[in-house]
């Protein structure tokens, strides 16, 4: 198993401005301390809730914002800041795809044309897959026969090429952004909210297509969700995000067959069951959990005036991180 990504000690703030003189008077810890080792082809969550810092991560991680302090390092080199991501051309071997596909793609370009930038900008790869570094071409044929390859892949047909975004429904936008993603040959993709905005018939395709084209390409994949649920179908880790900070790291086992943070317990107590037997079981489950909640939390939680900050994480297992008040474990 090889690290890809390393990220250590990472820190987002954001100051908050008030006052007549605009100075400068707290922050907002959007991260707040956090560490994560992505490997080679694996599949990460990064879950939790409104607000916890999960995309501020993605941005970081992609080069789209600076952190305040800490250290991120790709294949040992140090990419830390946006700086040093652009000097090594990083954003070939990491890519995004957005919640909302909707603005992230140019309404007045067609598909053809938005997936060809990638191309045009870093060159035609000989081969799709994580693994490639061979040679790239910037021949116009090439980039051509590619952006029919890549609509193939993700199930649009040859036609669409021509295409504008609005043409298309938020599924099939999503297939696009994700075209575009893998139009550089990408070893890391960052999903945040993939499929949020879609209908619940048209997530469960698109994550299959996604799970498919991990596989395929052997690509990390450090995916953002709110939903438990949906993550589980996907990862082979999970990290769980409060207040900026990870308060629960493990396997994708770990987390829903062995949880101990109270956060995380929360967390899984809020999956919906389809079952609808089960809903009023599910109920008192939510309430017992919600009562333990408010009785532990001092346990896991350092009380800042109504701020509550998790523990620093404690290892309970090889794959296991929770974050208690040392001794507690
Ligand atoms: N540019 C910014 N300026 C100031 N505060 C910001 C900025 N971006 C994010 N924040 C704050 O940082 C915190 C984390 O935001 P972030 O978008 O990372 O959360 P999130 O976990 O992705 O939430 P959601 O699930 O709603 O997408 C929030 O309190 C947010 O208000
Ligand atoms: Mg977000």
């Amino acid at each position: 198993m090889s690290e890809l990504v390393k990220i250590e000690n990472l820190k987002v703030y954001y100051p908050i401005k008030s006052g007549f003189f605009d100075r400068v008077t707290d922050n907002v810890k959007a991260v707040d301390d956090v560490s994560l080792t992505i490997e080679t082809g694996k599949t990460y969550g990064l879950v939790g809730e409104s607000g916890s810092g999960k995309t501020t991560i993605g941005k970081v991680l992609v080069g789209l914002e600076n952190p305040t302090s800490g250290k991120i390092s790709f294949e040992g080199q140090v990419v830390t800041t946006i700086k040093q991501k652009k000097a090594i051309n990083y954003n070939k071997d990491v890519q995004m795809i957005f919640q909302d596909s909707q603005s992230s793609l140019n309404p007045r370009k067609t598909i053809g044309d938005i997936i060809s930038e990638p191309l045009r900008s870093f060159g035609v790869p000989g081969k799709i897959g994580a693994g490639y570094d061979g040679q790239r071409s910037f021949e116009q044929d090439k980039i051509n026969a590619r952006v029919l390859e890549l609509l193939d892949i993700v199930g649009l047909p040859a036609r669409t090429v021509t295409q504008y975004p609005f043409q298309f429904s938020g599924g099939q936008r999503q297939r696009i952004g994700v075209a575009r993603a893998l139009a550089t040959n990408p070893k890391l993709i960052v999903a945040d909210e993939p499929v949020s905005a879609l209908d619940l018939s048209v997530q469960a395709q698109v994550l299959n297509f996604m799970k498919k084209i991990q596989r395929d390409y052997n690509i990390s994949f450090l995916f953002i969700s709110h939903d438990l649920g949906v993550v589980r179908y996907m990862t082979d880790n999970i990290a769980i995000m409060h207040n900026g900070r990870f308060v629960e790291i493990g396997t994708t086992e770990d987390i829903f067959d062995n949880a101990k943070h109270i956060f995380t317990k929360r967390l899984l107590s809020a999956i919906p069951s389809l079952d609808v037997k089960k809903r009023e079981e599910n109920r008192a489950e939510r309430k017992r959990v919600e009562r333990e909640f408010v009785q532990y939390k001092n346990d896991y939680y350092q009380q800042i005036g109504s701020y509550m900050r998790a523990y620093d994480l404690e290892s309970i297992s090889e794959t296991h991180f929770v974050a208690i008040k040392k001794g507690e474990n």
